[in-house]
């Protein structure tokens, strides 16, 4: 089997961690190299997690790197409120053993898009700072992604403020700049994660005497504490491994091809994913947005595939 190569841009993060043990399980995809960067809390932290994962799930041959430790032209935004400053809840910490690799993370992905022509594919699960440096330095490898698939945005809704999500405001240039970059973006915002809302009583599925069968079902119920606490909500999303499972499923995913740009007015729009919906602005499309997620189809493949994952992985 041709595995797919891929790139993975993170800023793990509860539900980033949980993406990325699920791809780092999956056969069909050739993990080329994994890129932490400032997101939901800062650069080491999210540096550290990562490489817990790629520990965890036995990949320690996976490159990670030190992406950006902050957003093109502001001050980072922080979501540590949601993650806890291990960024992996109140009650984790983790710490790998593994070091990251050395190299600048824009370089490495324009040298994959070059090596890779075509087919590699890019997933975006925090800000797009990096993946804007890559394709500001060298413009040319834009049309060189298969596509870039965000976690981000949201046409009818944000998380971050009323407008916009979290990882398209923390660094809305670098959006802008990826957007419109002439690549190949697919949209996996909270028009359809928003929605698949999982129970807390999934985390007693996870419960193993294994290291994440340990860490999981506890980084699990601190998230659904905090999505209690700061919106009210019974229950948990977990946005990343849903746009995961968006790479390997699309069919349970709706899907619209609209042309997006970024809102860059420093207002309380500062960060809206706006979408041409009916073709007015002459734009071409230049992403495909799913608009819905079949939560069941979804929600089960991540609760199922987990399962599995705390189980085996001793
Ligand atoms: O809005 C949700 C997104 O912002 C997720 O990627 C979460 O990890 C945070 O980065
Ligand atoms: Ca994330």
């Amino acid at each position: 089997m041709n595995k797919r190569p891929l790139i993975i841009c993170t800023d793990p993060g509860i539900d980033d961690f949980i993406a990325l043990c699920m791809l780092l399980n999956r056969p069909e995809f050739d993990i080329l190299g994994i890129i932490a960067l400032s997101g939901n809390v800062g650069l080491d932290v999210t540096v550290n997690n990562a490489l817990v994962a790629a520990e965890l799930c036995r990949r320690p041959e996976i490159p990670v790197y030190a992406g950006s430790a902050r957003p093109l032209m502001r001050p980072a935004r922080s979501a540590v409120n949601i993650h806890g400053p291990s960024g992996l809840g109140k009650s984790v910490e983790l710490y790998s053993s593994l070091r990251p690799h050395e190299g600048c993370a824009a370089d490495f992905i324009a040298h994959m898009a070059k090596k890779h022509r075509g087919s590699l594919e890019l997933l975006s699960l925090g800000p797009l700072t990096d993946v804007a440096l890559a394709v500001k330095a060298e413009p040319k490898i834009a049309p060189y992604f298969k596509n870039i698939t965000v976690m981000g945005g949201g046409i009818h809704l944000g998380n971050a403020t009323p407008w916009a999500e979290f990882n398209i405001v923390a660094d809305p240039e670098a959006a802008a700049a990826v957007f419109s970059s002439g690549a190949p973006v697919t949209m996996v915002g909270l028009d359809a994660t928003q929605p698949c809302v999982l129970p807390r009583e999934v985390t007693r599925r996870l419960e193993a005497d294994t290291p994440l069968g340990r860490a999981v079902p506890k980084m699990l119920n601190d998230y659904a504490d905090t999505y209690k606490l700061v919106h009210n909500l019974e229950g948990m999303v977990i946005h990343d491994a849903i746009c995961a499972v968006s790479l390997y499923h699309p069919e349970w995913f709706e899907w619209h091809s609209w042309y997006v740009w970024i809102d860059l007015t420093a207002d309380e729009h500062l960060g809206q994913t706006r979408a041409d919906e009916t073709g007015e602005s002459g734009h071409a499309p230049n992403c495909a947005v799913a608009v819905k997620a079949d939560r069941d189809q979804v929600g089960a493949c991540i609760v199922d595939s987990m399962e599995l994952i705390v189980h085996e992985l001793n």
